[in-house]
């Protein structure tokens, strides 16, 4: 069985024993209500629940991590031993069985144990939706708790006596909802010290739960987008800094437009912040991921080696230009070259007027300056918005030395693209 597929069954009996252990959680504080069993008979649930959980234990005795595959049932027993095995036997135990109805039934609810760790792993595993099932289990135990207070409170004789067990717990539910709450209607009042003290702890918990629930409730929703987010935030403050400094108009609207663009070419994260935490294999590959639009449409990569793609894709950085963007001034130094993943770009006469080639996706320019060791001689200047790729002149040494047959290339083109713009 491969590995994907056993953490799906694995995820698949860890959800089957969660719903049985809330099962009990549920059934087992309303056994101890003095005549709320005989009228609600859940035997049968309890049973399959019981079956289950024995099941689980050979389960998990399976699945402890006993060092190889050579793991013998003794190490296997300490391990599980170690990982909470006489928690899942005490869950598995059906004391009403053999002592009646007894405290001792409420062992069985540190089974719920296992149900905090099923979605703590769950929460591992979906990072991106970490907040919300946070939110969910939160709810998931809010439930299971407002169930139990209603049953404390029927058990204390808060909720009618004499009338059917249905109603009884319902109207438990109705007060400790509306008390948690903090509406409290006033229409069911505790009477006696015990009632009044349950009460007061029901109210306090019921504040806290609700700053809980609201403060989870607006990091969900800031967080929902945080792309988007922290992008409006970034405009935000560049207006504010256009309007203060005065800028003139057409410069704001240049600036707006360029924002527009970052954010409809999914350009606005600083990769090379968010990469640098990862490790390097990681960022290999999230960095051949993302640049694989340039490796695939260079004409000069396709066939590359792997090895090769994988060294340049790291040490390529993204590029920006906004139409009219002179990014190579003819006779300046050069110290890099540019490969265009999109738009149109002009190269110009050192008179900075004539157009002498115009240069688009997969093509390169820059590379004179870097294989003939001398000033650009051109200038190369953006007609549309373009998304370039830097290659700056130590990583070009090195794809010189490592790999001549794409260098040789490169310097081909030097030389002829030399000879068409040498200018009397
Ligand atoms: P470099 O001299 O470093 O800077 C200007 C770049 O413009 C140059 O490298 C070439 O990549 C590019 N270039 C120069 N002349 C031409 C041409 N005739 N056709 C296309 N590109 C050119």
């Amino acid at each position: 069985m491969t590995e994907a597929k056993k953490v799906i069954l694995q995820h698949a009996w860890d959800r089957l024993v969660s719903i049985g252990a809330t099962v009990l959680a549920l059934i087992i504080p309303l056994e101890r209500i003095p005549g709320f069993w005989e009228e609600t008979p859940l035997d049968a649930l309890e049973a399959v629940v019981t079956v289950l959980f024995v099941i689980d234990v050979g389960v998990r005795l399976r699945r402890v991590d006993a060092g190889g595959a050579a793991g013998s049932l003794g190490v296997r027993l300490r391990r599980y031993a170690r990982a909470g095995l006489l928690l899942d036997v005490l869950a598995a135990v059906p004391f009403r069985l053999f002592v009646g109805v007894t405290p001792l039934q409420f062992l069985r609810l540190l089974k719920l144990v296992r149900v905090a760790q099923f979605q703590h792993a769950l929460r591992r595993r979906n990072v991106q939706h970490s907040n919300v099932l946070r939110l969910a289990f939160f709810v998931y135990w809010l439930f299971l708790s407002v169930h139990w207070i209603s049953c404390g409170w029927i058990a204390l004789r808060g909720a009618g006596a004499g009338l059917d067990a249905g109603t009884r717990y319902l109207s438990a539910l109705y007060w400790c909802v509306s008390t948690m709450t903090t509406v409290g209607y006033g229409d069911v009042t505790p009477a006696g010290n015990a009632q009044r003290l349950y009460a007061i702890g029901v109210m306090i918990l019921g504040v806290g739960v609700y700053g809980f629930i609201i403060g989870n409730i607006a990091t969900i929703l800031a967080n929902i987008d945080p792309a988007r987010a922290a992008f409006l935030r970034k405009v935000e403050r560049l207006s504010a800094f256009m309007r203060y400094r005065r800028l003139p108009p057409v410069l704001q609207n240049r600036i707006r437009d360029y924002y527009a663009y970052l954010w409809e070419q999914r350009l606005v994260y600083d990769e090379s912040d968010i990469l640098n935490d990862l490790p390097q294999s990681l960022r290999t590959e999230i960095d051949l991921f993302l640049k694989r639009d340039i490796i695939e449409n260079v004409p000069l990569f396709r066939g590359a080696s792997d090895a090769f793609i994988r060294e340049i894709a790291l040490e390529m950085k993204p590029v920006v230009c906004l139409p009219g963007d002179e990014v190579i001034r003819a006779g300046e130094r050069g110290d890099d070259m540019y490969f265009i993943t999109r738009g149109v770009l002009e190269v110009l006469a050192p008179d900075g007027r004539t157009v002498i080639n115009t240069l688009t996706d997969g093509d390169f320019f820059g590379e004179i300056a870097l294989v003939l060791d001398q000033p650009r001689s051109a200038g190369v200047r953006a007609a549309t918005y373009c998304d370039l790729y830097r290659l700056d002149r130590a990583m070009f040494s090195r794809v010189l030395t490592h790999y001549p047959g794409i260098a040789a290339q490169i310097e081909d083109r030097a030389r002829e693209r030399h000879g068409r713009s040498t200018f009397p």
